[in-house]
């Protein structure tokens, strides 16, 4: 088979890691007989610095013509400017709006072999392995309206938290599906004791739930879940939430599996079903740019190639493929490489490149 890959290195470590990412889906082309061709373009701080804009229409245009977008990271310090017209961000969040990628997945299971790279204990993080649901196309990142402006009593600035049921149905019902092929257990997460957005979330979150009696669903506040997150994470299965709650827990959630550096994730356009799907997405790390340990061969992979290997589970319908890339992950952690943020006494620390080689090298072994 042959598929067409839209790749966006972006900035700071962003290029590193991509690069590691094609080289293991050229070796699982190889090995198991698809093509994959790659089409770059510039996102972010890169595409500001080169065309002042942080997505261009015909990068957009580029990603639309491909089967699915591989991304890096963006950002950095020389961007970071509060009163700059365009930010690296306005590139990421473009892609998601206009590519309606509303469902991203960020699933966040705990390697045995890390088990005692995290800050928690041991006990705590061991058998981890939930997923969370973030809407990713509503909510306070896009509500309108989003100023800030001058007044006669200073200045002000807001932004709005909007949801259509349309837009909740669309997300909930992904995490419905998930939980029936995992574990069955649904977490919503809300503000419902305050929020308008929250309370109609809710509702029909309950009002869906009787269409999924095989499910268990709970609500709970996102306060409430931050805390839990830490103090009992193998209690979730599958969560479910808005935008910016759905980013700020999975930061907190990657720290479960004791780096950034191993979080993937895939933003997809429809809701997939069964096991694999075939649906269009762009696959990215959890992680940001990470400007200080960029060019330095430091950066870890895992993040990235984990998100190809998503890319090969959703948007190319390639389970055996997807777990082969899993499984090579698995083996050079058991062969105790780490890359400097897993490092840990007694390991082999290499780089970006050498843990994206070992990798590769696994693949069908
Ligand atoms: C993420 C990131 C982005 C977000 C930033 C870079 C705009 O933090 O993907 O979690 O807030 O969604
Ligand atoms: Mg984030």
């Amino acid at each position: 088979m042959q598929f067409d890959i839209a790749v966006l290195p972006g900035d700071g470590v962003g290029p590193e890691v991509t690069a590691e990412a094609t080289k293991v889906l050229e070796t699982v082309g190889q090995k198991y007989g698809h093509s994959f061709h790659f089409h770059y373009g510039l996102v972010g701080g890169a595409a500001i610095d080169k065309y002042g804009l942080a997505l261009t229409t015909e990068t957009l245009g580029m990603c639309r013509k491909c089967d699915a977008v591989l991304l890096g990271a963006v950002g950095g310090p020389k961007w970071d400017d509060p009163r700059a017209k365009v930010r690296p961000e306005d590139g990421l969040l473009a892609l998601r709006k206009k590519l309606g990628l509303f469902a991203n997945l960020r699933p966040v299971k705990v390697f045995p072999q890390l088990i005692n790279s995290t800050t928690l204990k041991p006990e705590v993080v061991r058998g981890v392995d939930l997923i969370v649901v973030r809407e990713l196309t509503g909510g306070l990142y896009f509500g309108k309206p989003k100023k800030n402006w001058q007044t006669a009593k200073g200045r002000r600035a807001v932004d709005t938290m909007a949801y259509s049921e349309m837009e909740i149905k669309r997300i909930l019902k992904v995490g419905f599906e998930l939980a029936r092929r995992r574990h069955k257990k649904l977490t919503s997460v809300d503000k419902a004791n305050v929020l308008e957005t929250s309370r109609l979330w809710r509702q029909i979150a309950t009002e869906m739930s009787h269409d999924y009696p095989d499910i268990a669903l709970e609500h709970m506040l996102v306060d409430a879940c931050a805390m839990r997150l830490v103090q009992r994470p193998v209690d979730f299965d599958v969560l479910v939430t808005e935008n910016t709650f759905g980013d700020i827990l999975t930061d907190e959630a990657s720290m479960l599996a004791g780096s950034m550096g191993m979080l993937p994730s895939a933003s997809l356009s429809e809701i997939p079903q069964g096991e694999t799907s075939k649906v269009f997405g762009m696959y990215e790390p959890i992680h940001g740019s990470a400007p200080k340990r960029a060019g330095q061969n430091l950066a870890n992979p895992i993040a990235t190639i984990l998100s190809a290997s998503m890319m090969l589970r959703y948007s190319f319908d390639l389970v055996t493929e997807a777990e082969a890339v899993e499984k090579a992950v698995t083996t050079v952690l058991e062969e105790s490489y780490r890359t400097y943020d897993i490092m840990e006494e007694g390991k082999i620390q290499v780089g970006t490149r050498e843990m994206g080689e070992l990798i590769t090298k696994r693949i069908g072994k």
